[in-house]
């Protein structure tokens, strides 16, 4: 048997046509989408992701501020005054500051002081809240695209065995968060996990968000799980690869991401969705 492809590209697009058709709506009632990007320092993963969000929001019609700035000299408190001057914008609709900040700054105090109304990301504790209700508003962009790709891929969760590998606040916590509000049965394996083979055994649903390249092994996986790789690891020769060993999951697997071309895509697609939902808002007045 070999898995079948979940396709992140071709999903990414047909969300960002309805994104388009829907800020076309706002521009219309004379509301621009607008996201604000702020980027402090220089590493270099964290300036592709930012270009390719402000690529994606033109190709939308979101207009996007970019707010660059050197590590040196930017403070806690001077990134917070700006943070909070956005959140005061009447025409900013989306806040967006990039991960990781660096180490001499209180990146809680600077997502705390998002307002939640703008928060894209979904990383305030008020909108993590929300989710963890099951009154949820933004939705952390990853863990939303995974849940759309399990759904591409024709896979009801409710009453199935889904493990998240990996609890991060931006992808493994809240991804266990929408398993379960969609009524599967959901384990959360993490670094002291003592039999992760056992546990991916196991899992009809299988979401692996831990950063380390090809961590599972293709012969641990379920036969006909459904398996979505949020890892995007660069090796030393330059390539990309998930944190599932792609080749040897596809014998075992019944679907499967790429990567690159999963999950990838979802994610930018889903802060898009984020940003117009914000605008619509505004537009309501
Ligand atoms: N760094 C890595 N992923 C993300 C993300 O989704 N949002 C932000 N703001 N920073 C990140």
């Amino acid at each position: 048997m070999s898995a079948r492809l979940i396709d992140g590209k071709a999903a990414s697009k047909r969300v960002l046509a309805e994104v388009r058709e829907r800020v076309g709506a706002c521009t219309a009632k004379g509301v621009t989408p607008t996201l604000a990007v702020v980027l402090v320092g220089d590493d270099p993963a964290s300036q592709v992701y930012v270009r390719n969000k402000g690529r994606r929001a033109a190709d939308v019609g979101i207009a996007t501020r970019d707010h660059r700035l050197p590590a040196e000299g930017t403070t806690t408190a001077s990134l917070l005054q700006l943070v909070a001057e956005l959140s005061a914008d009447r025409e900013v609709d989306g806040i967006l500051v990039q991960l990781p900040l660096p180490p001499h700054i209180d990146a809680d105090a600077v997502l705390l002081a998002i307002d939640p109304a703008k928060d894209v990301d979904g990383f305030h504790p008020d909108n993590l809240g929300r989710l963890m209700l099951g009154q949820p508003r933004f939705v952390p962009c990853t863990p939303a695209g995974c849940m759309r790709l399990i759904e591409e891929a024709g896979v009801d969760p409710s009453g199935k065995g889904a493990l998240v590998v990996g609890r991060s606040t931006i992808v493994g916590k809240p991804m266990a968060q929408l398993l379960l509000a969609a009524n599967a049965t959901v384990t959360v394996a993490h670094s002291r996990t003592v039999d992760l083979a056992q546990e991916v055994g196991r899992a009809e649903i299988l979401v692996a968000a831990v950063g380390r390249p090809r961590m599972i092994r293709g012969e641990w996986i379920r036969p006909g799980a459904t398996v979505i790789d949020v890892g995007i690891n660069r090796l030393d020769d330059g390539s990309l690869v998930g944190d599932v060993d792609f080749e040897g999951a596809l014998s075992s697997a019944g679907a499967i991401t790429p990567v690159p071309g999963g999950v990838g895509p979802m994610t930018i697609a889903g802060l898009m969705r984020n940003v117009v939902a914000s605008a619509e808002r505004r537009a309501r007045g």
